[in-house]
């Protein structure tokens, strides 16, 4: 294998959720919106409106030689009501998935990205570990055999803190206990869903399928060698990387990682976060939303996911990048991250990049552009970004080789 080549049956692909993408949504989100929580007070509307345009996205994907594609169900569209599933809705998916094989193209189905039906909108209430189970239920039956690879739950670390803690998301809780009790919820869940999703397809003498959550994972880095500074870094660790993943090891048969963050974290001054904007002297890129740009924490995460034993599929990551000025030099050298740590061992499948398409960034609205292909909102129209298209020629390669790739 030449250096930045990438094993035989890569999934090369690119992600959205429902909740961005569709349009005419009625969930927890359309009501935070609606009360102002939102930069200008902007609403998801139409969002890209992918609800009723999605083969026309497909064709995207073909043309830019990807061959996987992560979407979500929202739970709110096909289940308006407690126990009342929609077949409509449920049937508009089935279309989606079948469009997909048509094309050739792999899903990656989330069954939960960050959105709620009104009435099952807090995860501190132990209840809603069994309407989860049953939405799950209800899904996995009526859409299963096409899908292997399957995400229960979007990065329940940040959708505690958001949600819980910081009171920023909804359902705007600020409270540590709250925090907890949604994170055993989530945590619960996953597990009854993963048990659910094996049992259904066993009964069914369907093949194996492969469950996650997507683990918003982050790299930390001492601000100093002092032991205080290498205390805190396994502190934000244990709390952003750790304590979700290890409490549902076992019911797991892959690591979604979703990675976008690196920090140099201190205790004195007390700093768990941010703080890595230049290494050795030189600034670090930043995007359009004040990250920035640090693609060896993807090769540290990587390794560090060795250790677990199980197959990684990159189920996010990308960047804010309107312009189009970073991203290109940004899916090259994270893939060069991806496959270095590839061939130190790391067991990685897919690089799926966040996203396909514009869409709407939860709290800054449509202000934060991720898309490998630009989405005009007034008109709908879409256009593929320069950058789209070095990706869909690495794609195509299977390889990084000729960093002609090189922007
Ligand atoms: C989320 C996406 C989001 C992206 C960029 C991830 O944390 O899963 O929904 O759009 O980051 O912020």
């Amino acid at each position: 294998m030449k250096n930045y080549d990438f094993p035989a049956g890569f999934l090369w692909g690119a992600a959205t959720s429902s909740h961005q993408v569709e349009g005419g949504n009625k969930n927890d989100w359309t009501e935070w919106e609606a009360s102002g929580h939102i930069k200008n007070r902007q609403r998801s509307g139409q969002a890209a409106d992918h609800w009723r345009r999605f083969e026309q996205d497909f064709d995207l994907l073909s043309e830019l030689n990807l061959n996987a594609y992560r979407l979500s169900i929202e739970w709110s569209r096909v289940e308006p009501a407690p126990g009342q599933f929609d077949e409509k809705a449920i049937d508009h998916y089935r279309q989606m998935l079948a469009a997909l094989e048509a094309r050739g193209i792999e899903p990656v189905v989330t069954l939960h990205h960050f959105t709620n039906p009104l009435w099952a909108s807090d995860w501190t209430d132990p209840a809603i570990v069994k309407h989860f189970t049953r939405y799950v239920r209800q899904m996995v039956k009526a859409l299963g055999q096409p899908v292997h690879w399957w995400c229960t739950i979007n990065e329940p670390n940040i959708l505690v803190s958001m949600g819980y803690l910081q009171g920023k998301w909804p359902p705007g809780h600020k409270s540590l206990l709250a925090a907890w009790r949604a994170r055993r919820h989530l945590v619960n869940a996953h597990r009854q869903a993963y048990a659910a999703i094996h049992e259904i397809y066993e009964n069914h003498g369907w093949p194996t399928p492969a469950v996650s959550m997507a683990y918003n994972l982050q790299y930390f880095e001492p601000a100093s060698a002092s032991p205080l500074d290498k205390l805190a870094a396994l502190v934000a660790h244990y709390f952003t990387n750790r304590s979700v993943l290890t409490k549902t090891l076992g019911s797991l048969d892959f690591i979604g990682l979703n990675y976008y963050f690196a920090n140099r974290v201190s205790l004195i001054p007390p700093r768990l976060a941010g703080g890595l904007d230049e290494v050795n002297g030189q600034r670090l890129p930043h995007t359009d939303l004040g990250w920035t740009v640090y693609p060896q924490g993807l090769y540290h995460v990587l390794n560090w996911l060795k250790g677990f034993d199980l197959p990684v599929m990159i189920t996010e990551n990308g960047l804010a990048d309107a312009r189009d000025t970073l991203r290109a030099q940004f899916i090259v050298d994270h893939l060069r991250e991806v496959s270095r740590a590839i061939s130190e061992g790391a067991d990685v499948r897919g690089y799926l990049h966040w996203s396909l398409i514009d869409n709407f960034e939860w709290l800054d609205g449509y202000d934060g552009q991720f898309g490998l292909v630009a989405v005009d909102f007034k008109t709908q129209e879409r256009s593929i970004r320069d950058s789209a298209k070095v990706y869909g020629r690495i794609a195509a390669q299977n390889s990084l080789d000729d960093a002609g790739e090189r922007p």
